[in-house]
């Protein structure tokens, strides 16, 4: 297993192009089973999450070759099994959004239950509801659910919680669909407007994306196309957090910054400058940072995927910060880790008091998810002496090299193969 160990004190300085998203990347290549032929994506980063997505999608019988230029071609999927395994659903739950295409392409799937995760209890039931509101028959047995519809027809859902992938599932069924659709209360994310633009792109009927409710009108077919993945606004907010907390100046260059007012705006409550700039987003750290209230919300409020992040630059801040968490149970698993470098940081319910500056002392460090990870690092950024970060592949199913992109930015990282686990 890898080790990332970080010397800290060093500023962030220079600029930087953002990476394509990941949640983005994944939910694309799921919907490239949908297309007649080859799809192209470009732009798609260098993840674990995405090649563990590319192997599911092989396993169901695609062609996929590449990987920053990625060629996705589902001609083989209908002589396949049509089933995602147990041992790629629970290494990336983001692999339940095969039934979506499946389905309504191939009128049958068979996905294994995501079970619980680190993060919470992550529940399926509005992904199911959607797809038998458009004519699904589901089964539950063996720690699988199956699905079949000879052809779905269209149909009317309205979620009872607002849930990204359940959107984008749901969505995914429904383009194919005999009839039109109406998804209400859906999710209004970034990376949902961009699984809508590519299976527009496709073929497919999709409005509203973006707004609380989608109406698809289905088609026949639709066709593989060449596609661009769009920058990823959480990669930029992380790096945006490392200039701000070491008091750098970084340009991120292509930076979402449509998609990211709500993580801007936090920065700028903390005194962070942030200016758009002809390229990107240049983000400098204040002398002194302010504290902050920030809830999570889905889009367009805070992002849960920037929350452990955003409370390192919270021990930073003079004052008392405090940061909630309404989306996941139990997403706070930095915290006791960031309390061992010596934050001041008390927990009650979903609710975290963080009172600051507390001066970081580097530890060795582990995080159990991929987000908290990427806060250990950044707080490595800051920490006086050495932090040592170990299981780094929660890392990097969700950040392409973080250290090599930290070290040309001016930071003291090194990567070592083989540490303890
Ligand atoms: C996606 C993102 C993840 C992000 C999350 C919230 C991908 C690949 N992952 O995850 O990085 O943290 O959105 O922005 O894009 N829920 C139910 N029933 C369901 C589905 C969800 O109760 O059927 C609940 C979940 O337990 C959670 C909340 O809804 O509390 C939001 O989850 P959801 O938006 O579905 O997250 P994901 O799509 O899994």
């Amino acid at each position: 297993m890898d080790k990332i160990v970080i010397e800290g004190g060093q500023r962030l300085e220079g600029e930087i192009r953002v990476n394509g998203a990941k949640n983005a990347a994944l939910l694309i290549q799921c919907a490239a089973l949908l297309g007649d032929g080859k799809t192209t994506l470009r732009h798609v980063p260098a993840l674990s999450d995405v090649r563990t997505m590319s192997r599911l999608l092989e396993r169901l019988g695609c062609q996929v070759g590449g990987d920053r230029t990625l060629s996705i071609d589902p001609a083989g999927v209908a002589k396949g099994t049509l089933e995602a395994p147990y041992e790629l659903v629970k290494t990336m739950r983001a692999s339940v959004t095969v039934m979506g295409p499946l389905l309504g392409r191939y009128g049958r799937a068979r996905v294994s239950l995501p079970g619980g995760c680190a993060i919470g209890a992550r529940p399926i039931d509005q992904h199911l509801k959607g797809l038998a509101a458009l004519g699904a028959e589901i089964e539950l047995s063996h720690g699988y659910v199956e699905l079949r519809a000879k052809r779905l027809h269209g149909g009317s859902v309205v979620f009872d919680t607002v849930t990204v992938g359940g959107t984008q599932n749901v969505m995914m069924a429904a383009v194919l669909a005999k009839g039109s659709s109406q998804l209400e209360n859906v999710a209004r994310e970034p990376e949902v407007q961009e699984l809508a633009r590519f299976l527009n792109k496709m073929g497919a009927r999709i409005r509203g994306a973006g707004t609380p409710v989608i109406e698809i009108e289905g088609v026949d077919s639709l066709t593989g196309i060449d596609h661009a993945v769009v920058p990823d606004r959480i990669e930029a907010g992380t790096l945006a957090v490392g200039a701000a907390v070491t008091r750098g100046n970084v340009l991120l260059r292509d930076a979402p910054v449509d998609d990211m007012h709500a993580v801007i705006a936090k920065l700028q409550e903390a005194g962070v400058r942030c200016s758009v700039e002809a390229d990107g987003l240049r983000v400098e750290g204040p002398d002194e940072l302010r504290p902050i209230d920030a809830t999570t919300r889905p889009y367009p409020g805070f992002p849960t995927d920037m929350q452990a992040q955003l409370m390192v630059l919270a021990t930073q801040a003079r004052g008392q910060s405090l940061i909630t968490e309404t989306i996941f149970e139990n997403r706070y698993m930095h915290v006791p880790e960031l309390g061992r470098m010596g934050a001041d940081i008390h927990v009650n319910g979903n609710a975290a008091v963080v009172r600051g500056p507390t001066p970081l002392s580097g530890a060795t460090v582990m995080a159990t998810d991929l987000r908290a990870s990427a806060s250990l690092v950044l707080a490595g950024l800051v920490a006086e002496g050495e932090t040592e970060v170990r299981r780094v592949y929660h890392l990097d199913r969700g950040y392409e090299a973080l250290d090599k992109r930290l070290r040309a930015l001016g930071a003291r990282i090194e990567r070592f193969h083989g540490a303890p686990g």
